[in-house]
């Protein structure tokens, strides 16, 4: 497999530029405001969470949760917004579409509403290019999607398969936080799940990985119910470190410095590694997450299918993924 770290070292400079940003993040073609800068134009609220994201509507016509830099959870914290929401949707996991908005001093200075409130007191937030996520579906009203799922509108989520790739991405990632999720009803009550929140993956906020964190699975676990197939582990696995390697190098270079401060360069070599190791990442927190013994407090009838965790580690599922890497 290619070193991605490698082409990055050789080819792009650390501490991508802002400017550079702000061209390559919208460079979404089918958006009319493609390769324009997003503003926020109108402040609407802040959002729960402890992050103090706030909810704004941009110049695209379009709103967005607006994650800000230098926010109370931690310094890393939008560069693994970024980096989650991309790496997600390259290999095909569903997530709010990831954005840079704009926020300029006169809109923080008219808001004070929005600055940051820590127990030292208020601080402003500063101007410059933040972290935006689509809002996804609609802001208010009785469509308003939720981040709440009961087990019994499990079966109603249409592309619930989903959450396993979210597992599998959180468990290379070693997310440190639950899996955050959104779930939007459609006209004939079927439920669409869209993934929010990366604040956390990638060792957290300080970058400070934990190999033996509890895995990042969604509070309702109910949503993984039977999901575990081996043939599905597996081409999930391939797809991640087939596709991961490409997608780090395009989006990395061009972060703006001011979403990070921890060692980039130290990160992707890490999460180089562990992309080499992801079977035997996957294998072994299944096990620890997914073994009948640890599963205690989850009805019989959610249980994942005993197939799966204990055949991952069979020589036949070892084999299939040997193969299907040696054709990928
Ligand atoms: N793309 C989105 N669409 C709809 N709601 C969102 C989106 N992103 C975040 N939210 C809402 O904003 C809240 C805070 O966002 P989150 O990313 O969880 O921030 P925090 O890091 O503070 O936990 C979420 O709990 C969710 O209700
Ligand atoms: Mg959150």
């Amino acid at each position: 497999m290619e070193k991605w770290t490698d082409r990055y070292a050789s080819e792009v400079p650390f501490g991508g530029e802002v400017g550079l940003v702000e061209f390559r993040s919208f460079e979404d073609s089918l958006h009319p405001c493609s390769n324009a800068i997003l503003t926020a134009n109108l402040y609407i609220r802040k959002m729960k969470g402890g992050s103090q994201s706030i909810l704004v509507l941009a110049n695209d016509g379009r709103h967005y949760v607006v994650k800000m830099t230098d926010n109370p959870i931690g310094p890393n914290v939008l560069a693994n917004e970024h980096l989650g929401s991309h790496v997600a949707k390259a290999v095909g996991v569903p997530v709010a579409e990831a954005k840079g908005i704009c926020l300029s001093d006169s809109f923080i200075d008219s808001h004070p509403d929005m600055w940051f409130e820590l127990p030292s007191g208020v601080r402003r937030p500063t101007k410059g290019m933040h972290f935006g996520s689509l809002f996804v579906g609609k802001t208010s009203g009785p469509d308003r999607p939720t981040e709440y799922i009961s087990p019994s509108r499990v079966s109603m989520i249409t592309n619930r398969e989903a959450f396993l790739g979210m597992y599998l991405l959180d468990v290379w990632a070693n997310h440190q936080d639950n899996r955050q999720a959104i779930f939007r009803r459609s006209s004939t009550n079927a439920q669409e799940v869209c993934f929010i929140d990366h604040g956390h993956m990638f060792g957290g906020p300080e970058w400070n990985f934990k190999e033996n964190s509890a895995s990042a699975l969604h509070l309702e676990r109910a949503v993984y119910s039977d999901l575990w197939r081996d043939e599905q582990v597996v081409s999930w696995i391939s797809r991640i470190q087939t596709l991961i390697p490409d997608v780090l190098a395009s989006i990395v270079p061009p972060m703006p410095s001011e979403w990070y401060s921890g060692d980039l360069g130290e990160l992707l070599i890490r999460l180089e590694d562990r992309l080499l190791r992801l079977p035997e990442l996957v294998q072994a927190d299944a096990e620890k997450t997914w073994h009948p013994s640890q599963q205690k407090n989850i009805n019989e009838t959610l249980r994942l299918s005993d197939v799966g965790i204990h055949d991952l580690r069979t020589p036949e599922t070892r084999s299939a993924f040997h193969r299907r890497r040696g054709t990928a």
